[in-house]
């Protein structure tokens, strides 16, 4: 176990500065300081591989690997070498530049449902032209959206549904339905309830949770009969459980997806993949009346489109997929292993699949606590691992996991006397963190 304590005090003034200059002190919710020990201010320096450095000088090995966009590495050097030829081409330009066409020609050989390719930066900005162009096909405007999700874009048709909505007109948050991963009865209800209404049933195809009874074969084979589009979000999952996304895994086709983080090892792109019939739409040469799908200024940014493709290659080329799974197989194992020995097997949750586990700490009646989680991110950080949660990459070596499995070992034996004493909340400094999904502050 590594007993060096890390001192935080000298990130203090950038995250000062952050906080009273940029709403919410980051870019991403997620990011926030109030997902993270609040006397531990942290702000980044630079990052090699899965080492990430703060402005106080300490390294910490990073599992979270920027919220699971560097799947590679941080600063991986042949994607760097990449980014810099494409760079000194120019970097963007008065008409399409090649690599548009190479980039999407990729992605149609390797997405399965992949016929036409849009690009864009935001895997938001995926989803939500997936919904925009669903209801332009159907001529319907409900959509409905998976209550297990908990993210799928920043855009009204999403946040309007959660109990963030402040902001999202009425009738705006009024046509997004929800129906459950899992619950095929929750999908038929929407159907009887808005029949022919629905444009879209969008979710992630693969979380955390397991299909079962075929459920989402039932789920398109409904989608089909009824008319509506089927959308998996892949932000997460696509280049992440096989090549071809999670469509790969399990064999089904959705008419349209969206892909965005883990395509270009930390760079900004995402894309729109699907059916040609409902993608072209979004085209010039058709008679229909038009639909205004993406047009983004940045969208053919070329070195971040060369970002991508090297990423993609790099993939293929070192079989990488197979160390994602390898790497969350081991910390799966390697955790249950230790807290069965240790006897705090109770205190921790195991779960999602080898490419993307989860662990979540528990009191001692088996509900999620975020006390535990506070006190074991303080901790953790303390000794210089960053796991808030768990994204493998190809930069995890078995010493980067050992060492996750020494932390987390040695946090469950505190946290279950913690628990058996009463006093975990003692031992916490600062506040206790919070869901990023709240009403209030
Ligand atoms: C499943 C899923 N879909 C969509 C998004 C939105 O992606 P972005 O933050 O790039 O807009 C996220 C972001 O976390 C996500 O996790």
């Amino acid at each position: 176990m590594n007993t060096k304590i890390y001192n935080f005090e000298a990130n203090k003034p950038f995250s000062d500065r952050a906080k009273s200059l940029i709403p919410g002190g980051s870019h991403t919710y997620s990011k926030g300081s109030d997902q993270f020990p609040s006397d531990q201010p942290f702000i980044v320096s630079h990052g090699k591989g899965c080492k990430l450095y703060d402005m106080a000088g300490n390294e910490f090995t990073d599992f979270a690997m920027s919220l699971g966009t560097v799947t590679l590495g941080h600063a991986y050097g042949p994607i760097l070498k990449a980014v810099e030829a494409e760079i000194y081409k120019g970097v963007n330009f008065t008409r399409p530049s090649v690599i548009e066409g190479d980039l999407a020609e990729l992605l149609t050989q390797i997405i399965p449902s992949a016929e036409m390719v849009k690009f864009a930066k935001n895997g938001s900005d995926a989803t939500t032209a997936a919904v925009k162009l669903s209801r332009a096909y159907t001529g319907r405007d409900y959509v409905a959206r998976c209550k297990n999700d908990p993210f799928n874009a920043v855009h009204d048709w999403f946040i309007g549904s959660t109990i963030i909505s402040r902001g999202v007109p009425k009738c705006v948050r009024d046509l997004t339905l929800q129906f459950e991963y899992n619950n095929i009865d929750s999908v038929k209800k929407l159907f009887d309830e808005y029949p022919n209404q629905i444009s879209c049933f969008l979710l992630e195809p693969l979380s955390f949770i397991e299909p079962s009874n075929n459920f989402l074969q039932q789920l398109k084979d409904l989608c089909e009969k009824n008319g509506s589009v089927l959308i998996f979000d892949e932000v997460v999952s696509g280049f992440r459980f096989r090549l071809g996304g999670a469509q790969e895994f399990l064999g089904i086709k959705p008419h349209l997806t969206a892909l965005g983080k883990a395509m270009a090892n930390g760079f900004s792109v995402s894309a729109l993949v699907g059916q040609r019939d409902i993608m072209k739409l979004g085209g010039i040469d058709h008679d229909q009346e038009r639909v205004f799908l993406l047009s983004t200024t940045h969208g053919g940014e070329t070195h971040s489109l060369a970002a991508a493709k090297a990423t993609i290659t790099e993939i293929m080329k070192h079989n990488i997929i197979d160390h994602f799974w390898k790497v969350g197989e081991s910390l799966q194992k390697g955790i249950r292993q230790r807290a069965l020995s240790d006897n705090t097997i109770d205190y921790i949750q195991i779960g999602g699949y080898g490419c993307k586990p989860s662990f979540g700490f528990v009191d001692n009646k088996g509900n999620f606590s975020w006390e535990a989680r506070t006190y074991f991110l303080q901790e953790s950080l303390k000794r210089g691992l960053m796991f808030p949660y768990v994204v493998p990459s190809f930069a995890h070596t078995e010493s980067d996991i050992n060492f996750a499995i020494d932390v987390i070992g040695e946090c469950l034996i505190k946290i279950k006397s913690g628990f058996e004493n009463g006093d975990l909340q003692k031992h916490i400094s600062g506040d206790i963190v919070k869901p990023v999904f709240r009403k209030f502050n």
